[in-house]
């Protein structure tokens, strides 16, 4: 997704520029671009490809002088990724310079109106109309012409703007794209999120939507959208430049995976006091709960199918009927949703635009809304009624691992604080759950711990064709993110399906030698799935079995199993998907894909 940096300050802005973009390479893009200020005149560099390529290109920021400027990654929505689509684009009097992320929705028409009056497009982007709308309005003040321009703008925009007749000045705008500013001493910072910054300054102010900002290197004016100045607060980044980096390990993935233990325990040690879960951020009363009827719990992607595994401990435990809808469907589909609904959001990022725009629909209705989000200050956490953070640390892999794994553990703690609060659960099963979710982490080290065969697998299981995961109940919805994981990774199609289903049709595609992926951790139902086992088997696939230590059974009928230790029932899903994670990066690995970055992809999908 598209990623923007801006600075100002006494030194060269163009390697700030750089290493900032490089800090959100993460978030997935296809090209890439500076634009900096000196001496009244703006210089530009862009280029389709790696950033390292605009590094080059530009050696290192050389050929590009000036103490300000902005840059961008772009990930091509409107135009091929080529380096004149690229940001910054420019005006055609060559004194304004824009990068933005989002869209624009009534692009065309203003592409029409500002052709008409003689504006000459270069691009074929979104973007290009706003630079030209800022030179149309521009009449010697800049705040006045970007207030203009942005008033003609319908969609979704996070801008950086520079104009060469304002040396040192950069401006900011916010509307429903992420936007933080970064404070330092003598210069100033603006990005899309803080992993740009934090090598900078630790002091950020996230704008919210329709703020814009002024900033040169000594000062910085907050703005509403009548143009007043506003006071906003600063907040501290507390996220350490390490815990953005990789660590040691070969990929973030890996690193994040191997988080996971300690990301699990972060989400749940606040939470869990005198052996009772307390949610600060989710104060509920036994009224206001009994007067939900219903839960629906919508995301996209990875944190879908963490609603799906989730569900399963909310209905048990608190006897309320739960739906899990994608983001992208529910927003369409004229949902039965009133003021006893609770909508239950998760978002790693929390800047996914499907789920932000299926919130807005359900809020509108009448749901109250509790956000399940990794990033502090983003525009879900803001939205939302609730916002319980899942802390996870930052997560760069595009494949989420660790957001995944704590988003699962917010809604198990959702689940006992409600079914408490509702006097559904004894006492006694009360603290047995507690003591099983704060066992979660050693669990789930175990696993990390007790499965140096993985790689091995990986071997084994690697497929040209396709790979199947079959499970029933909390295991089949660890299936669907387990086939997810491979998919998105390694290219390889990975499908799951309901173990009970294989009969009704999917069957037919199993040949000799198919892998399948059987997940069997779920006690009460592994039985029935180590008949599909034997189903498969009897047409030759090949079966890596996931199961809990002790079912010796699962032996005889597999062709491998991987053994998670003896975790409670409902909460297996977080144990049993780390295995999961793994196999598909030993898989992706042997591959030589690019694990981190996979083709197509974005860590951060904040367009339709
Ligand atoms: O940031 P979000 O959790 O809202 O992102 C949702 C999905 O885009 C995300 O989970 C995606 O499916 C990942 N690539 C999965 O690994």
């Amino acid at each position: 997704m598209c990623g923007i940096v801006g600075f100002t300050g006494r030194q060269s802005a163009a390697p700030v520029l750089l290493e900032g973009l490089k800090k959100l390479e993460y978030r997935g893009y296809d090209s890439a671009g500076i634009a900096c200020e000196q001496k009244g005149t703006i210089s530009v560099s862009k280029v389709s490809g790696r950033i390292a390529n605009l590094c080059e290109k530009t050696e290192n920021g050389r050929l590009v002088p000036g103490c300000s400027g902005i840059g961008h990654t772009r990930w091509a929505t409107h135009g091929a990724p080529t380096d004149i689509n690229a940001h910054p684009h420019v005006s055609n009097d060559g004194r304004f310079s824009v990068v933005h992320n989002g869209i624009i929705e009534n692009y065309m028409e203003l592409r029409k109106e500002l052709t008409a009056r003689g504006y000459q497009f270069q691009s074929e982007t979104d973007t290009e109309v706003i630079v030209h709308l800022i030179e149309m309005y521009y009449k010697g003040n800049l705040k006045d012409a970007v207030m203009k321009a942005t008033s003609r703008l319908e969609g979704s925009y996070a801008l950086g703007i520079m104009c060469s007749d304002c040396p040192g000045t950069l401006f900011a705008v916010r509307e429903a794209s992420p936007l933080i500013l970064g404070i330092g001493v003598g210069e100033n910072f603006f990005a899309s999120d803080v992993t740009a910054l934090v090598a900078y300054t630790r002091n950020a102010i996230y704008l919210d939507d329709g703020e814009f900002a002024e900033l040169t290197a000594d000062d910085m004016t907050v703005f509403d959208c009548t143009g007043t100045p506003i006071h906003k607060p600063v907040s501290r980044i507390t996220w350490s430049i390490e815990a953005a980096e990789k660590g040691g390990y070969e990929h973030f993935m890996l690193k994040e995976i191997m988080e996971q233990p300690r990301a699990v325990k972060s989400a749940i040690a606040p939470r869990i006091q005198d052996d009772r879960v307390h949610l600060d951020d989710f104060e509920f009363t036994a009224d206001e709960l009994r007067d939900i009827r219903k839960i629906v719990i919508t995301a996209c992607g990875s944190a879908y199918y963490a609603g799906c595994a989730g569900r399963y401990a909310i209905e048990k435990l608190c006897r309320i009927p739960v739906t899990v809808e994608l983001a992208s469907e529910l927003r369409y589909n004229d949902p039965q949703i009133d003021e006893h609904t609770l909508l239950i959001v998760l978002s790693q990022s929390g800047e996914t635009a499907d789920t932000i725009a299926a919130m807005r629909e359900c809020q509108a209705r009448g749901a109250k809304s509790l956000a399940i989000v990794n990033v502090v200050g983003s525009t879900i956490a803001k939205l939302a009624d609730h916002t319980m953070y899942t802390w996870a640390g930052p997560e760069i892999a595009v494949a989420t691992t660790k957001g995944y794994t704590t988003q699962l553990t917010v809604l198990y703690l959702f689940a006992l604080y409600a079914a408490e609060k509702l006097d559904l659960i004894s006492s006694e099963s009360y603290h047995k759950l507690i003591d099983a979710l704060e066992t979660l982490p050693k669990m789930m080290q175990q696993v990390l711990d007790m499965n140096p065969a993985l790689p091995k697998m990986a071997k084994k299981y690697n497929s040209k064709g396709s790979v199947f995961y079959i499970g029933r109940n909390t295991d089949y919805a660890v299936a669907l993110e387990g086939a997810l994981k491979m998919k998105e990774i390694s290219y390889i199609h990975a499908e799951a399906y309901a173990a009970g289903e294989l009969k009704h049709g999917t069957i037919a595609l199993i040949d000799e030698g198919q892998p399948v992926i059987a997940l069997c951790c779920n006690e009460q139902i592994a039985e029935k799935t180590m008949n599909n086992i034997i189903e498969v088997k009897a047409r030759g696939a090949k079966v890596l079995a996931v199961a809990r230590k002790g079912n010796r059974a699962i032996l005889s009928h597999a062709d491998d199993v991987i053994y998670i230790p003896k975790v409670e029932p409902l909460f297996s899903a977080a144990v049993e998907i780390v295995p999961l994670q793994l196999l598909a990066y030993y898989v992706a690995k042997d591959n030589g894909c690019d694990i981190d970055k996979p083709k197509n992809l974005a860590k951060s999908v904040t367009v339709e």
